[in-house]
C-alpha cells in the first residue's frame, strides 16, 4: 500500500509542472502524503522514506535536458533501491 510519494521534477516551459502537479492531485485523492519538488531541490532526499517516487522530466533532443540530467546524476546513489515498493519514471515528450 502506497502511504508516502514523491514527485521530483525538472520543467522549462511548466509543461511538466503541470503534470507533475496533476500526479500530485490524483494521489491526494486517494490519501497519499505528497512531497513534490524540482529536482535540483532532491540532492538529500532519501528514497527509501517514500513508497512511490516519481521523476519526470521533458524531453529535449531525445534525452533529458542537460541541466536536469546532471541533477539526476547528483542524486543519492548509496540506498539500495529496489527497497522502494514502487518507482515510476515518467518521460513527457512526444517523440
Ligand atoms: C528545443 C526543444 C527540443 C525538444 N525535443 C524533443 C524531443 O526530442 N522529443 C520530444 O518528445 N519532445 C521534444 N520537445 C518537446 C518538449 O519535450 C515538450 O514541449 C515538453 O512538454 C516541455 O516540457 P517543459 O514545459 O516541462 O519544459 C522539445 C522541445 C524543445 C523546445
Amino acid at each position: 500500500m502506497i502511504k508516502k510519494a514523491a514527485i521530483i521534477y525538472w520543467s522549462k516551459t511548466g509543461n511538466t509542472r503541470k503534470v507533475a502537479n496533476a500526479i500530485k492531485e490524483g494521489l491526494l485523492e486517494r490519501d497519499i502524503d505528497i512531497e513534490i519538488m524540482e529536482v535540483n531541490q532532491a540532492q538529500d532526499v532519501d528514497f527509501l522514506n517514500y513508497d512511490l517516487v516519481c521523476l519526470g522530466t521533458p524531453a529535449y533532443h531525445w534525452s533529458p535536458p542537460q541541466e536536469v540530467d546532471g541533477d539526476i546524476r547528483g542524486l543519492p546513489t548509496d540506498k539500495n533501491l529496489e527497497e522502494i515498493k514502487r518507482r515510476i519514471v515518467c518521460d513527457l515528450g512526444g517523440h
